[in-house]
């Protein structure tokens, strides 16, 4: 995030982007035939077993689901008749920011290709009832999967469309049971400089403090749009896009959304966020798109939209409070200054 963007492109008035993806996504499963969560599941996970072996095993980057091949099409489908244009997979696999893996977009997808995902322990601790462990085979079997089509807005002021694979963070949460100290949900990104070369040299990992570390207060990890992330676009998630499992707070700038996660802790307290410690005049702790507050050196009034017309395109659109997620979030924050908590 320490590159410049020009922002010379103007806003095209056909690109302004959709209210509520997720809500109208829904209607469009049930206009097409899927009714409802419980069929979705059924076309997204037939069996655990089944679904085990088709995302699982060392192989699992990149894995093709054949199961999840229909709810793909659809997806992209019903992305374009919300006049959303979905990012080409190629594109959300190869413009990446994960500086464990080098800080320039296209280092994750080569850096990351040996990254052993499997076997893996993700943590549930802190002030639960119930701590938990879940391993490789529990992130893709445990919760019923769902496919949610989301925007991904960086505070470069980037973004993209991508159809996510993944459960609910509230799903987790409550099979821990916070007790009434939890008030702040704390999540760290594996530390393993021998895998990381970003981790192991200042150089390629931009001199952040690491294991990268984010947060969310307790109400914003409830919000139903609040994603563990497992895979995209009908596939396991590939290494430099967080596997195995990543978070995705679509209301949120993308840096919050935290990737390759080992631990989940509940905590009293507010905890500490990477690219606050690094730069609190520019990272704040909520980091909510918000258009009337920019960066100092990136205005957040508008965003480039990564679609098929190139890096460069002039596809500028205007950007949305919340990234047009307000109906479903903006209550979380009534009362609040926006402006100074960013
Ligand atoms: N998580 C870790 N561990 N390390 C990172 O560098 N970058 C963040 C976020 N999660 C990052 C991370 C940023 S700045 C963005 S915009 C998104 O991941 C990018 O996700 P993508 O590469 O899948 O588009």
């Amino acid at each position: 995030m320490l590159i410049k963007f020009k922002s010379s492109d103007h806003i095209g008035e056909n690109q302004v982007t959709d209210e509520s993806v997720y809500h109208n996504r829904r209607d469009m499963l049930k206009k097409m035939g899927f009714v409802g969560t419980g069929a979705l599941m059924a076309a997204t996970t037939p069996s655990r077993a089944a679904s085990l072996s088709l995302f699982g095993g060392d192989q699992a980057q990149g894995a093709v689901n054949p199961n999840l091949k229909a709810l793909d099409f659809s997806a992209e489908k019903s992305a374009q008749a919300l006049g959303q244009v979905q990012t080409p997979e190629l594109k959300a696999t190869t413009h990446n920011n994960f500086y464990e893996f080098g800080t320039q977009k296209n280092q994750p997808s080569e850096l990351a290709q040996n990254f052993k995902v499997n076997p893996w322990q993700l943590k549930i601790s802190g002030h639960v009832e119930n701590e938990l462990t879940l391993d490789y085979d529990d992130l893709f079997n445990k919760f019923a999967l769902q496919e949610r089509i989301y925007r991904l807005r960086c505070v470069e002021a980037w973004s993209m469309v991508i159809p996510w694979i993944g459960f609910p963070l509230a799903e987790l949460i409550k099979l821990a049971k916070p007790t009434s100290d939890a008030k702040y949900v704390a999540f760290k990104t594996l530390y393993d400089p021998e895998q990381m070369p970003g981790q192991a040299s200042r150089r390629i990992g931009g001199g952040i403090k690491y294991p990268y570390i984010e947060g969310l207060r307790l109400d914003e990890a409830m919000n139903d749009l609040t994603l563990m992330s497992v895979g995209m676009y009908g596939k396991a998630l590939p290494n430099q896009n967080g596997a195995p499992v990543r978070l995705v707070v679509p209301w949120k700038y993308g840096f919050k959304s935290i990737k390759s996660i080992v631990s989940i802790e509940l905590t009293k307290r507010r905890p500490k966020t990477t690219w606050n410690i690094l730069a609190p005049n520019e990272y704040g702790f909520y980091a909510n798109v918000n258009p009337d507050v920019s960066h100092p050196r990136w205005s957040q009034a508008s965003e480039r939209r990564i679609t098929t017309g190139g890096l460069f395109a002039r596809n500028r659109i205007e950007t949305l409070p919340f990234n047009g997620y307000g109906e479903q979030v903006a209550h979380l924050y009534k009362g609040m200054n926006l402006r100074k908590n960013y």
